[in-house]
């Protein structure tokens, strides 16, 4: 479902925002956290107050794995696909996250519980296969361990001991 857009607030993320270059990835980034995506609505917004062309925003926006044009899921799960991780099984991780979730690499399902996508690499080869889920990283996954991933965020119980979030890697950064 499209996000109600609120012009002053988008107007207050632009002002709040060098809008020369670098400030236009800001921007977006608060849009994003803002509305769990970039609705077309704000990107026109944002183009306007920061004197940029709609073509340079959705530039950027499009550029960006960790942008999407789309709502997203209560809850982001992204599996790795980098070479190291596929050699250790990722695509039987990718196809049992697929099966479990029953949508298929960038889709979300219908109840808008869950976004899956895949990336090239998240920065921590040596522990791949990678899934990281709501930004937490899971090592080591292999399909007999998806079930129980995807459980533990179902039912937001406690921490999962193979879960934790990496000490010096960052996650935004490594995404995208
Ligand atoms: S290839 Fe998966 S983390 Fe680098």
């Amino acid at each position: 479902m499209e996000a109600q857009v609120d012009r002053k607030e988008v107007l207050a993320i632009v002002a709040k925002h060098d809008t020369r270059s670098g400030g236009l990835i800001a921007m977006l980034e608060d849009v994003q956290e803002a509305y769990g995506y970039l609705p077309e609505e704000a990107l026109r917004i944002v183009a306007q107050a920061a004197n940029r062309s709609l073509v340079d925003v959705y530039g950027v926006a499009t550029f960006y794995k960790a942008f999407s044009l789309q709502p997203r899921g209560k809850h982001h799960v992204c599996a790795c696909l980098g070479t190291a991780c596929h050699v250790r099984g990722a695509p039987m991780v990718v196809e049992e996250l697929e099966r479990q979730l029953e949508i298929e690499d960038g889709e979300t399902t219908a109840d808008g519980e869950f976004t899956l996508e895949t990336v090239s690499c998240l920065g921590a080869c040596a522990l791949g296969p990678i899934v990281v889920v709501d930004g937490v990283y899971h090592s080591k996954v292999n399909g007999a361990a998806v079930k129980g991933i995807l459980e533990s965020v179902k039912t937001a119980s406690e921490p999962d001991e193979e879960a934790a979030p990496m000490e010096t890697e960052d996650v935004t950064s490594a995404a995208v």
